[in-house]
């Protein structure tokens, strides 16, 4: 089931969002209805409050970027309870998008090394190392459960100028291809 996506202005975008257990209802219908709401929003991530749901849940399939980008090659995960370690300060950035904030792409520096620990979707814990892409799409989607948006890690000047644009997306003035909710 396609599920609408949240847009920038939406309260549950802000929250911080709550560790789940095996006894969430439905949980493997949930994660299913959010691959098919990414997929039909040709997203590459996408976090439980993006659909209203203030839990530590995101599903990941970056499987399309691979041509692009080898290391993206197999990425695709789902992601219960993370937890997240950084190794390193080095930072990378690229131009980031996100369904929740439609027509903006804006370079964020983030960390490129990461440690990840997490529950997949049979409950088994997993601990993975990432760098590059990975761990740039992983942080960004970590960051919604945190109640932090992309636009909030631009510089001011940035900022200023897309600001009438996240003023229209907050009033639900805004076109998608994708079924949304203001
Ligand atoms: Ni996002």
């Amino acid at each position: 089931m396609i599920l609408p996506i949240y847009l920038y202005g939406n309260p549950v975008l802000r929250k911080k969002s709550v560790d789940i257990d095996k006894d969430y209802p439905n949980l493997d219908e949930l994660i299913d209805n959010m691959f098919e709401t990414m997929y039909k929003a040709d997203g590459i991530g996408l976090a439980a409050p993006q659909i209203g749901k203030n839990i530590n849940l995101i599903t990941i399939d970056a499987n399309v970027l691979a041509k692009d980008e080898p290391e993206l090659e197999g990425f695709k995960r789902v992601f219960i309870n993370p937890k997240i370690t950084f190794n390193t300060e080095e930072t990378i950035a690229i131009e980031e998008g996100c369904l929740s904030v439609p027509g903006i792409n804006e370079s964020v520096n983030r960390i490129n090394n990461l440690t990840i620990e997490y529950l997949d979707s049979d409950f088994n814990k997993v601990t993975e190392n990432l760098k590059g892409y990975p761990a740039i799409i992983i942080q960004h989607e970590y960051d919604h459960l945190n109640g932090i948006m992309f636009v909030d890690k631009i510089s001011p000047i940035k900022k200023r100028f897309i600001k009438t644009k996240l003023n229209n997306i907050t009033k639900g003035k805004v076109a998608t291809s994708y079924k949304v909710k203001n």
